[in-house]
């Protein structure tokens, strides 16, 4: 079967295409990095306005490519929440009434579980249960993943989430936005044996999380060395991200023992940080999977997979077009 994907939960426009015998058959994104840089950070009006832009233009785009026309397609999936209202419902009005105009059934998806599942779109699965480390910009999770549909939340932030806490920081030091790629980068001149930053929460029992401590330090320590030089902020960078990776890992390490449970899928924008990502492969006794990087950070390809997997287990949306801002993955069920 052919079904589309279309993501439109945040600053990116995604629409895929999803073959259940050939896989991935066309994945195009529009990013609206551009058009938010200038105010520092995701406005959400003009998210909105600019996916109404681009889902009709990148919709045909995505079959162009693929060869394939309307007439093809056998369900349509898009993204329902959590994410900005606004931008939600663009894409889930625009995807429903297509799905109603083709006579062809819609799969509402939840944006955090089309993360979760991205590593298996191609990769192998890992065997159930495993563990799912959800690291974007809105969302710091360990979950244990039973079976699709079936979450059980280990720990999660208790205030910013990893990939915010990379944004602010970002801002702080003046390296522009999106700030967690651009910190990554500035990080690799920065020296490792400079500053040494905590590693929050990770010195009681536990796997929840918290960053705003992290900010603040560094906030601290970006004032006691005014004014920066370019040394100083690389090396500001790289002791931030070697704490949040340090405590991402150690948590990770925490859930794998008081589980049993072998294999840790990690998942979410911040999954694209190749620090962290050497340090689960070289750190962690367990077997890491996580998706390319293209499919790390928010895209079409996601949601066309998982709403495939939800499909399969005979999820249909209803009628009613209702997004959700705000959504924890543990409601979720198994259809
Ligand atoms: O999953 P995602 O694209 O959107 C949400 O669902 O939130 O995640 C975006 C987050 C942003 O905070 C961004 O700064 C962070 O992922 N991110 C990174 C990297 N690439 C994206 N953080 C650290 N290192 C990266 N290489
Ligand atoms: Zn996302």
């Amino acid at each position: 079967m052919l079904i589309m994907g279309l993501e439109t939960s945040c600053d990116e426009t995604g629409v895929a295409l999803y073959d259940s015998e050939a896989g991935l058959i066309a994945n195009v994104l529009h990013s609206q990095v551009e058009l938010h840089a200038r105010f520092g950070g995701v406005v959400p009006e003009l998210a909105s306005r600019d996916h109404i832009r681009k889902i009709t233009p990148l919709t045909r785009e995505a079959l162009h490519r693929a060869g394939r026309t309307m007439a093809d397609l056998d369900a349509i999936a898009y993204t329902i929440g959590p994410g900005l209202i606004g931008a939600l419902l663009v894409g889930a009005t625009f995807a429903r009434s297509l799905a109603f105009g083709l006579k062809i059934p819609a799969v509402a998806v939840h944006h955090m579980e089309a993360h979760l599942l991205a590593p298996l779109i191609s990769g192998s699965a890992p065997p159930l249960p495993f563990i799912a480390l959800l690291v974007s910009g809105g969302h710091t999770q360990l979950v244990r993943v039973d079976a699709i549909g079936k979450y059980a939340v280990l720990g999660e932030s208790l205030d910013d989430a990893a990939g915010e806490a990379f944004d602010k920081t970002a801002k702080m030091l003046e390296l522009g936005y999106p700030g967690g790629p651009k910190l990554a980068q500035c990080a690799e001149n920065g020296d490792p044996a400079r500053f040494h930053f905590p590693r929050p929460m990770t010195d009681r029992p536990g796997l929840d999380f918290s960053f705003s401590g992290l900010k603040t330090y560094t906030r601290t320590t970006i004032a006691a060395h005014q004014p920066l030089s370019q040394q100083d902020t690389a090396d500001i960078a790289r002791a931030f991200e070697d704490a949040v990776v340090d405590t991402l890992l150690i948590k990770c390490r925490r859930a794998v023992q008081q589980t049993g449970v072998n294999d840790l899928v990690m998942a979410g924008g911040v999954s694209a940080n190749l620090r962290l990502r050497a340090r689960l492969d070289s750190d962690l006794d367990a077997r890491v999977h996580y998706a390319p990087l293209d499919l790390c950070t928010d895209n079409g390809a996601m949601i066309a997979y998982a709403g495939w997997r939800r499909f399969e287990l005979g999820d249909r949306a209803g009628l009613a077009i209702t997004p959700r801002a705000r959504w924890p993955i543990s409601d979720l069920t198994s259809a």
